[in-house]
């Protein structure tokens, strides 16, 4: 019934996580998957764990001082979860709270955020989306006037990915 636990690497475009995640929910019957991710001394990553229909399940990996530009999701529910590391999360007036290990924030679709990893170490964390890109109505991200902004795009503070060679979140030797 269950594969063998696998390491899923990060997609390194917008398209390709899409696509890994309108694929990933083709499947009906239970799998299983490691947190393990790579960590970065540049740049983020989004590793696409599990989907379904309904629910989508990423690792997100940001190097230290790594940052998004305020947007919001219009069709998608969305919380994350930090697994290591800290973060500053603002809201469109420039409010902002700072999270930790073990702690978390709900984004209801429509609600402009953006954030950046505040810790030494890279912060790492779980984020929780419903439903699919493939429920999802394009565009599925806007700036703060209203206009689509791409992850990936230059205006969300992509940098080129720096992998930090052979050093891992969640490696347990096996997986
Ligand atoms: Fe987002």
């Amino acid at each position: 019934m269950l594969d063998a636990l696998q390491f899923t690497p990060p997609a390194l475009t917008n398209k390709e996580m899409k696509e890994q995640e309108v694929a990933l929910s083709d499947k009906k019957t239970p799998y299983v998957f490691s947190l393990k991710g790579q960590l970065l001394d540049q740049g983020r990553t989004d590793s696409v764990l599990a989907a379904t229909d309904d629910l989508t399940i990423r690792l997100k990996i940001y190097a230290s001082g790594g940052e998004n530009e305020l947007h919001a999701h219009p069709h998608e529910d969305h919380s994350f979860m930090i697994l290591q590391g800290s973060a500053r999360f603002f809201g469109p007036d420039d409010e902002a709270i700072e999270l930790g290990q073990w702690e978390g924030i709900m984004l209801p679709r429509g609600n402009l955020y953006k954030f950046f990893a505040t810790s030494e170490e890279p912060l790492v964390m779980i984020r929780v989306g419903n439903p699919n890109y493939k429920k999802q109505a394009a565009p599925y991200r806007l700036n703060a006037k209203g206009e689509e902004m791409r992850g990936d795009s230059k205006e969300n503070k992509t940098v080129p990915v720096i992998f930090r060679e052979g050093a891992f979140f969640g490696d347990r030797g096996s997986a």
